[in-house]
Formats: C-alpha cells, sequence, structure tokens
C-alpha cells in the first residue's frame, strides 16, 4: 500500500519521480505527490487527489518543478479521506522538511495531541504528518538531520518506509524503514529509494534492501547505511535480473491480460530448474529427510489468491503426503493462539512478500517454534529475508493488481513442494511421481496451447453474462478451491457480487438464492468427482440457473448435454487440473470486466501489496 520513490543526482529529480510512481501506481492509486528541492526555489511541494496523470498534468511531467533533490509518493488512503491535503509529501510547519510515509504510525494521535499542546498546527487528518511535525521538533533541538531521524524513530510506534528531504540538506535524502519495503538503488547519475524495484529498473539494477531500524543517507555519489543507534553498516547489494520490458504492458490493452499471457512461460521458469532427472530438485529447501518426518502438522498462511493456492495445496498434499494441513487466513491465524510447536512446518505464500498479515503470521509461527517456509516472487521482500527457507516463484514483476500469473506459478510450486515431501516420506508411488511430474512439465505447453486459441467464446460469455448482478462459482474439491480464485477475480475487477461454494454444501442454505436465470458457473474439472459435478449443475438448472460450465476435453460432451454454455480444457493429471482451469475463469473476469467498462488494472478501493493490517 502506497509507493514512496526519492532521487538524489545529477539530473532533473521530478520526471524521474513521476516516472518511477507511474510504475508503482498498482501500489495506491487515491492521490499522488512530489516534493522537489532547487536552490532558486527551496523545497517545492505539490500532490493533488486522484490519478498520478492528474499530478503529471499539473506539473507539466515535471518540467515545472526545478531540483535534482525530491522524493514522491503514490497513496492508499488509510488515515484521512484521499483528498489534496491528505496526499503526501507532508511538509513540516516551517516548510522546511517534506516527508513521504507508506506504513501506519499507530500512536501518532498521541504524538499528535503532544505537538498541538506545544502550539504545532497541523493541516491534515494522517498520520503520516506527524513525522514531519515532529521531525522540525527535534531538528530545532539539535540541528543535526540523522540525528532528529534516529530520535524521531525511537518515539514512533508502527510500520513505516520514509523518504526525507530538508532545505538545510540540499544534497541530501534520507531514508528509513521498518515493516514496510524499502529499496536503495546505486545509479550513475544519481541514487534512488523506492518501495519497489520496478520503480527504479530504468536507472539501475544495482540494489540493497534496507532493513527494519535502519536509516540510510543518499547523495549524489554515496549511499551511507546505520543501525537504529546511528552505528554504520555494510549493505550486501545485489542485481537485479528483471529488465525493463517486464514492468511494461508491451502493447498490451492492459497488464492484467499481458501477465495472464506470460503465465505459460512464468511456469516453465518456475518448474524448469528444479527437475533434474526426473526428481524435483529443491537446493534451496534446507529440511533434512529426519525433521520431515518428524513433521506432525503442516500449516499453510496467505491471504487473498495466495490463500487460495493454499486451499488447492491442501487436497494434494493431504493426498500425497497423509499428513495434516490447515490453511488459514493469516489475518486470523495470527490471533487464534495456533497450535504451531517445533513439529510444525508452516509454509506462508505471498507474492509480494510484504503483505503485513501474512508476515505478522509468520513470526507468530516462528515465536511459537514452527519452522517457516516462505513462498514469494518479489526478491529480497521481508517475507522472503524472514523465513528460515525460501522457493522464489519466478513469475516476474506482477503489475496488475489482480493477480493471475503470481497465482499459477505459487500452484505449481507448491505442487513441486508437495511432490518432494511426499518422496522424502514415501507416500507417493514412484508411477504416481512420474506421472505428476512429467505433467507439471507439459502444464506450460498446454496452457500455452490453450492460451493461442481463439478466446471468443469466452469473450462471448462475458458479452451475454457481464450484466448479472450475482454470480456463483460451485464445484467440489480442487474445482471448489479453484472456483473461491475464480469467484475472487471476479468480483474484485468487475465489482459483481459473487461466491465460491462448495457444490455438496449448496442444499445446506444457498440453494435458495438460485432462481430464474441466476449465472452459475459450475466447475467440473477434478476427474474422480465429476459425475457429482453434474448432479450439482443438473440440481441447480432444475432451480432456473443458467450454467456456464468448466470441465475438461473429455467430459465435454457430457457436460454440454446439460449445461447452457461450456468451455473445456486440456486433461493433464488431476492434481495439476487447476492450474489449467483457472485460465478461462481469469480470461472470463477480464472480459466481463472490460464489458463493464471498469479500470482492470487498477480496480477501486484496492492495492497491490496490502502493507496495513
Ligand atoms: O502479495 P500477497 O500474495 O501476499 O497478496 C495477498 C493478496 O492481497 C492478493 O493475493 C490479492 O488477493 C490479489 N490481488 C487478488 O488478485
Amino acid at each position: 500500500m502506497c509507493g514512496i520513490i526519492g532521487f538524489v543526482g545529477r539530473e532533473p529529480a521530478a520526471p524521474i519521480l513521476l516516472d518511477g510512481l507511474a510504475r508503482m501506481e498498482y501500489r495506491g492509486y487515491d492521490s499522488a505527490g512530489v516534493a522537489v528541492r532547487s536552490e532558486t526555489k527551496g523545497l517545492q511541494v505539490k500532490k493533488t487527489k486522484g490519478r498520478l496523470k492528474v499530478l503529471s498534468d499539473l506539473i507539466h511531467g515535471g518540467a515545472d518543478l526545478e531540483g535534482n533533490l525530491g522524493i514522491g509518493h503514490t497513496r492508499w488512503a488509510t488515515h484521512g479521506e484521499p483528498n489534496d491535503i491528505n496526499a503526501h509529501p507532508h511538509v513540516s510547519e516551517n516548510g522546511r522538511i517534506a516527508i513521504v510515509h507508506n506504513g501506519i504510525i499507530e500512536n501518532y494521535l498521541e504524538l499528535k495531541e503532544h505537538l498541538q499542546k506545544l502550539g504545532v498546527t497541523f493541516q491534515s487528518e494522517t498520520d503520516s504528518e506527524v513525522v514531519a511535525q515532529l521531525l522540525e521538533y527535534h531538528y530545532n533541538e539539535c540541528h543535526n538531520m540523522l540525528e532528529a531521524v534516529g530520535r524521531v524513530l525511537r518515539r514512533i510506534e508502527g510500520s513505516y518506509a520514509f523518504g526525507i528531504i530538508c532545505a538545510d540538506y540540499p544534497n541530501a535524502l534520507i531514508a528509513a524503514r521498518k515493516d514496510s519495503p524499502l529499496i536503495l538503488g546505486y545509479g550513475e547519475n544519481g541514487n534512488f529509494i523506492a518501495s519497489d524495484v520496478t520503480a527504479i529498473i530504468k536507472y539501475t539494477r544495482d540494489v540493497a534492501y534496507m532493513d527494519d531500524g535502519e536509516i540510510a543517507v543518499l547523495t549524489a555519489d554515496s549511499i551511507d547505511v546505520f543501525d537504529d543507534e546511528l552505528v554504520p553498516v555494510e549493505k550486501h547489494r545485489s542485481t537485479v535480473d528483471w529488465d525493463v520490458s517486464a514492468a511494461e504492458k508491451g502493447g498490451y490493452p492492459h497488464f492484467m491480460l499481458k501477465e495472464i499471457m506470460e503465465q505459460p512461460e512464468a511456469i516453465r521458469k518456475t518448474v524448469s530448474p528444479r527437475i533434474k532427472n526426473g526428481r524435483v530438485v529443491l537446493d534451496d529447501l534446507h529440511l533434512t529427510e529426519e525433521y520431515v518426518r518428524d513433521i506432525s502438522r503442516i500449516f499453510i498462511i496467505a491471504c487473498g489468491s495466495s490463500y487460495h493456492v493454499g486451499m488447492v495445496s491442501k487436497y494434494n498434499w493431504e493426498k500425497l503426503m497423509r499428513r495434516p494441513v490447515e490453511v488459514t487466513l493469516a489475518s486470523e491465524f495470527r490471533y487464534c493462539d495456533p497450535l504451531v510447536d517445533e513439529k510444525s512446518l508452516v509454509v506462508v505464500i505471498s507474492q509480494s512478500g510484504e503483505t503485513l498479515d501474512t508476515m505478522a503470521a509468520m513470526r507468530e509461527a516462528k515465536r511459537r517454534g514452527g519452522r517457516t517456509l516462505a513462498i514469494v516472487n518479489v526478491v529480497g521482500s521481508s517475507i522472503a529475508r524472514e523465513a528460515d527457507d525460501v522457493l522464489y516463484t519466478w513469475a516476474g514483476p506482477e503489475i496488475a493488481v489482480a493477480t493471475t500469473k503470481a497465482y499459477s506459478t505459487q500452484l505449481v510450486l507448491m505442487d513441486l513442494v508437495g511432490l518432494y515431501l511426499a518422496d522424502l516420506l514415501g507416500t507417493v508411488e514412484q508411477s504416481e511421481y512420474d506421472a505428476i511430474l512429467t505433467e507439471v512439465q507439459s502444464l506450460p505447453e498446454k496452457m500455452q496451447e490453450m492460451l493461442n486459441r481463439d478466446t471468443e467464446d469466452i469473450q462471448y460469455f462475458a458479452s451475454r453474462y457481464f450484466n448479472h448482478d450475482s454470480i456463483f462459482f460451485i464445484g467440489r474439491n480442487l474445482d471448489y478451491a479453484m472456483g473461491m480464485e475464480g469467484s475472487l477475480k471476479l468480483k474484485e475487477i468487475s465489482y459483481i457480487h459473487s461466491e465460491a461454494y462448495a457444490s455438496g454444501e449448496l442444499k445446506h442454505g444457498t440453494i435458495s438464492l438460485i432462481e430464474q436465470g441466476t449465472l452459475v458457473v459450475a466447475l467440473g474439472t477434478y476427474a474422480p468427482l465429476f459425475d457429482k459435478a453434474m448432479s450439482n449443475v443438473v440440481e441447480v438448472k432444475a432451480r432456473g440457473a443458467e450454467v456456464l460450465a468448466l470441465t475438461t476435453e473429455d467430459f465435454r460432451e457430457k457436460m454440454e448435454k446439460t449445461a447452457d454454455a461450456t468451455v473445456a480444457v486440456p486433461v493433464t493429471h488431476p492434481v495439476l487440473q487447476p492450474s489449467l482451469g483457472v485460465v478461462p475463469l481469469q480470461l472470463f473476469s477480464y472480459y466481463v470486466a472490460l464489458q463493464r467498462g471498469c479500470d482492470i488494472d487498477k480496480p477501486r478501493n484496492l492495492a497491490k501489496s496490502v502493507t496495513v493490517e
């Protein structure tokens, strides 16, 4: 939530800040703002409600703001409505210090009251402004900006990534981080801070990841990092291997469509390096056979679509491993007094690696002695760095708020991990192991074949159903888990009310909602339960539902006899079928949202990376 950027160097800062913010707008798009410092004009702050485009037009692409030092922000509102005043940067009362913030200052009210008693006047309703005012207060005390930042950080509670500039320091940008991502970028013409590498990748791939409690002082030629006691820290620098085109639309109308199309390649990149000589090889996983045999319980923790991957994995892992697997929403897990102990393997799944609830749940699991394994897409993200083991999905940057390729790569990676653990436990037959492994490797090809097909039928269904107010996704077992993802995709980007139900549960209440013309997306791709799926289709049809069915090619004919419309996907091993089944669901959501004229890549009220509770 919220994207921050900062630049200090030998080039005009404003266009660089706007360009970086444009690549991070998926993190929040309620308002945007920049502060730039120049010799002649001092601190210039421009901020406005609405999309970045509004800000960019206001300052003519940055041309209006002079200066080679600046900070920028794109906001997902938490404290205070999205308006011009609550937009960042926030400026201290004397107008000499400007800050951008991502995170939440939990004790801001108490600090605000304290400063108000001292006579400070606040402009906004935000928690962030308190930091600008507090900085001025401490700076007036010690006349040293680094020291003032240190003092402020000791007083605030909560999460933060800050970019700070001060009129008295014409050549320095200060940054600090705790529990919100912040990256340092080492460029040729200057140095950067950013919430996400995509913002600065056009300028540099040479980066370092700030750790909690660290403060950085950047000039055009240097980056010095300090710990919370202001003792210098040596940072490990790494090279980002994504290229700029990965974060651009490349001719597609939306990032979501581009990312749907990139799935075969993303799966290939995630799977190929991990299969050698007919075996799953997970070099980065440091679990001994002895430890695995001793695992009494497996927890999978995640939010949103990552949680839905966990749901699929629960079915598959229990089948393969014969061990209890509990899937819990991270926001519930952290407060449920979980029964985690030293014999618990706790798997956390997160595309961004920054989701606050997932991070907190992981920390709670660690505190209770569990061993944590993170499945993460963003290299160097907080969850990746804190987990005992991390396995990366190689989906590349995912920009659309609605996840597609990250979901798909999480799914296959979890399948590989399940297979690997089952093999260590000796709970999977060799023939089954080989069959799954062969099919995992053919997924990219089968998916590509689906994506190469004309999507006219899906576009037609979208045009036929886009006006429905409420849509149900029904299925059993893996189809139910996949339906959860189909339903979330649809509701988040098209704003149509939608629910996923386990088909067998319908008659215990929900079927009362089915009436003439209700759209039901019936999922029947899981071969072992196809007949049961058919019975449920018949049941809802009998109550007047219009049924759009999804099945596999070998069941198409049977399904077509009952459903109003049918989409069929290629057959693969049953445990992998959701990897193919989800693609038409993604496309259906995409085309429905397109028909409804929705802002597909940036749906209302949402942000890509949820770094608040
Ligand atoms: O980055 P994470 O995987 O931890 O994010 C979790 C959810 O916020 C995320 O999957 C969300 O549900 C998706 N944007 C849905 O498309």
